[in-house]
């Protein structure tokens, strides 16, 4: 647990447009800032910055928070992986609090992975600048490579000694455990069988990983280090070229990209990912200039790593080497980015040259023309590279036109689909009917599959749908209950210490009850304990139990107190809540003369507590009439009756008052 002080100073410290900055440019509007969503695809900037109240929120696909929040969506962190981020980037310290024993075990295991892992980077750095043989051999290799010396700190390069005891001897002698060290993959125990339960650890059995070879620690969002890939030096053919960690606690292969921390700004800010095959294209891209590099290292792609790279841009381009056979294997990998809605480029480089080499051949402006300047939309790519290859041979170019169309057909957007298609049909010289038929084929086949297999009624037909935007976030039926309640949580979050004049008890000299002044948060109170109403939702009980305490604390909680709470769910629906209040707007709509705030206030709160308990009795009448309809005649049909027509009664008064709420 972190304190709630220093949750406090992180706060504090952690400004949102200074957070949000870092990832979107913001443009000032009003008290406002205004940028790009980061989280959805979007032309015309909805997102909005409020300094003044702490918050974000995008008006078109919903997403709203605090500075923490941002941090958790954006860097898909939880809420005290967040905290402890921004505690590093603003210099607070974080002094731990007792956790449950749970906590302590979980964490404690996955964060001994950390700094096992931590640890084994430094060592490694250091045998590749401070030893002989890490010098002679790991150095020069890098060097010999054209790698600067900035680049191979910014990376974290290292050297693993050609000795299979060295570094696990090491770690052990400075105290690391040897279960962390073969856990995080460090240290193999050459006794574990493979079973299912690890051999009992003897010093004699466990051997380095990674030895005789240059590493590349491999690090994750945040990063920090969870993994390693090792280079072999020498050419050996019956050795791999590269040994890799396996997975572990920390490291989940398919969730990871090399080089996505050093490349994430850069992606934002360019708004475009270069995916590459291998850690030395990344750091070669780098190296002249160009951040916005990832590598899947060496494995077809997976939907957790392109969903990575969609936080960050809907734009993607693939960097080939040029040789056929590896990028028409890469084809139906493609055919998963498509899918997600991404757009897919792709750059082929001269034979024989991937990244790297081509990197270090060209110069740093020469390398950006080439890129600029050869980059394909890969739909038409697909197209060309297919269509030379069947000449005249007309079975396999129908062949060819269902393949492409197949691309085509997975692209969510139908706007882009009918660009693609139009596209096609000009580069194949294809009618576009043709095609068009072709694709509603296709499309109509995964849709009959996906009903199917899904059996959901609410999946939207893949058909006709036109999605450029995502869509807006449903609204809760007015008549709900928890839509009633959200009208009473509203009223507390924005006006919970706003005083309001009501008859009190006392009568003035005619008779008539003097005025005085409430609070909101009060009168709320008061009659919702009258008839003892709960909140059916979570969020709303907890919001409203803070202000309960309020009554006997006397200290009324803020805005603020909601929008730090350490529940998300409590956090968006305050967040929520504000910055969408009731505008004056909506009663001129209505006709109603108001004049002044305080009168709209009185006439706002009572409205939502009558509607609200008019709503509860309704309930209550549905099931009361329920059991009646299934009562047989025995004695309690009296009561039943009894109580329906109480309920009427109590339904009656409310929607009178309803009617009556006068504004003085
Ligand atoms: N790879 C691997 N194991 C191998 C070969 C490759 O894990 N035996 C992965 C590595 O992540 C590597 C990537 O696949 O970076 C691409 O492989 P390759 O192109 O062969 O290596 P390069 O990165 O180009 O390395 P180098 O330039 O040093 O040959
Ligand atoms: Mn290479």
């Amino acid at each position: 647990m972190i304190p709630k002080d220093t949750i406090d100073k992180i706060f504090d410290a952690a400004r949102i447009e200074e957070i949000v900055g870092d990832y979107v440019t913001l443009k000032k509007r009003g008290a406002n800032l205004l940028g790009l969503c980061p989280f959805h695809n979007e032309k015309t900037p909805s997102f909005t910055v409020s300094p003044a109240k702490g918050i974000y929120k995008c008006f078109g696909c919903g997403k709203a928070g605090n500075s923490v929040n941002f941090i958790m969506e954006h860097d898909q962190l939880s809420y005290p992986e967040a905290l402890r981020f921004l505690a590093k980037k603003y210099n607070i310290e974080i002094e731990e609090k007792e956790r449950t024993p749970e906590e302590i075990l979980s964490q404690n295991e996955k964060e001994s992975l950390y700094v096992v892992c931590t640890h084994a980077q430094k060592y490694f750095s250091n045998n590749l600048l401070t030893t002989d043989e890490g010098r002679s051999i790991g150095l020069s290799y890098f060097k010999e490579r054209g790698f600067r010396d900035d680049i191979i700190e910014k990376f974290q390069l290292g050297y693993a000694l050609d000795d299979r005891k060295a570094f696990t001897n090491d770690a052990l002698k400075k105290g690391y455990k040897a279960e962390y060290l073969v856990k995080a993959g460090l240290t193999v125990n050459k006794e574990d069988a493979g079973g299912n339960a690890p051999s009992p650890i003897s010093e004699t059995h466990l051997f380095d990983r990674f030895s005789g070879r240059v590493i590349f620690p491999i690090h994750n969002l945040t990063g920090r280090i969870i993994a390693f890939g090792g280079r072999i030096l020498k050419t050996d053919k019956k050795l791999a070229k590269y040994i890799n960690s396996p997975e572990t606690e920390i490291y989940h292969k398919s969730n990871v990209l090399y080089g996505i921390y050093f490349a994430k700004k850069s992606i934002i800010s360019n708004d475009v990912c270069y995916l590459v095959e291998g850690y030395t294209d990344v750091i070669s891209m780098h190296q002249a200039g160009i951040e916005n590099v990832v590598a899947s290292s060496g494995t077809s792609l997976t939907i957790e790593q392109i969903r990575l790279i969609k936080r960050y841009t809907q734009n993607i381009t693939i960097l080939y080497d040029g040789d056929n056979a590896g990028i028409k294997a890469s084809f139906r990998g493609i055919n998963m980015i498509l899918e997600e809605g991404l757009n897919v480029k792709v750059l082929l480089f001269p034979d024989g040259d991937d990244p790297d080499s081509f990197a270090k051949r060209v110069s740093n402006d020469e390398l950006k023309k080439f890129i600029e300047s050869n980059t394909k939309d890969f739909i038409a790519f697909k197209t060309m590279l297919l269509y030379s290859e069947v000449s005249n041979d007309p079975i396999k170019k129908a062949q060819l036109v269902k393949d492409i169309v197949e691309s085509i057909a997975i692209i969510p957007e139908a706007i882009n689909r009918s660009v693609y298609i139009k596209e096609c049909s000009r580069l194949m010289d294809m009618d576009e009917q043709l095609l068009l038929n072709e694709l509603n084929k296709i499309r109509r086949k995964k849709t009959n599959e996906k009903n199917k297999k899904e059996n959901a009624l609410s999946e939207p037909s893949l058909i006709d749908e036109v999605n450029v935007e995502a869509p807006p976030q449903p609204l809760l039926p007015e008549n709900s209950i928890e839509h009633q309640e959200r009208g009473i949580i509203r009223l507390l979050l924005n006006y919970a210490d706003k005083t309001i004049l009501v008859d009190g008890n006392e009568k003035d000299d005619r008779g008539n009850p003097l005025q005085v002044n409430v609070t909101v948060a009060e009168i709320i109170i008061d009659e919702l304990e009258h008839d003892e109403i709960k909140f059916s939702n979570r969020s709303y009980e907890t919001i409203y139990a803070a202000y309960l305490k309020s009554r006997t604390s006397g200290q009324i909680p803020d805005m603020n107190f909601f929008i730090t709470h350490s529940d998300v769910d409590v956090t968006k629906v305050a967040i929520d809540l504000v910055s969408s209040p009731y505008t004056l707007a909506k009663w001129e709509q209505h006709n109603i003369a108001v004049q002044t705030e305080s009168q709209i206030l009185k006439k706002s709160v009572y409205d939502s507590i009558y509607s609200f308990k008019a709503r509860q009795i309704e309930q209550l009448l549905d099931q009361n009439s329920n059991i009646l309809k299934t009562a047989d005649r025995s004695e309690n049909l009296d009561a039943l009756i009894q109580k329906q027509q109480d309920l009427i009664e109590a339904k009656k008064y409310f929607n009178k008052l309803l009617g009556r709420i006068v504004v003085k």
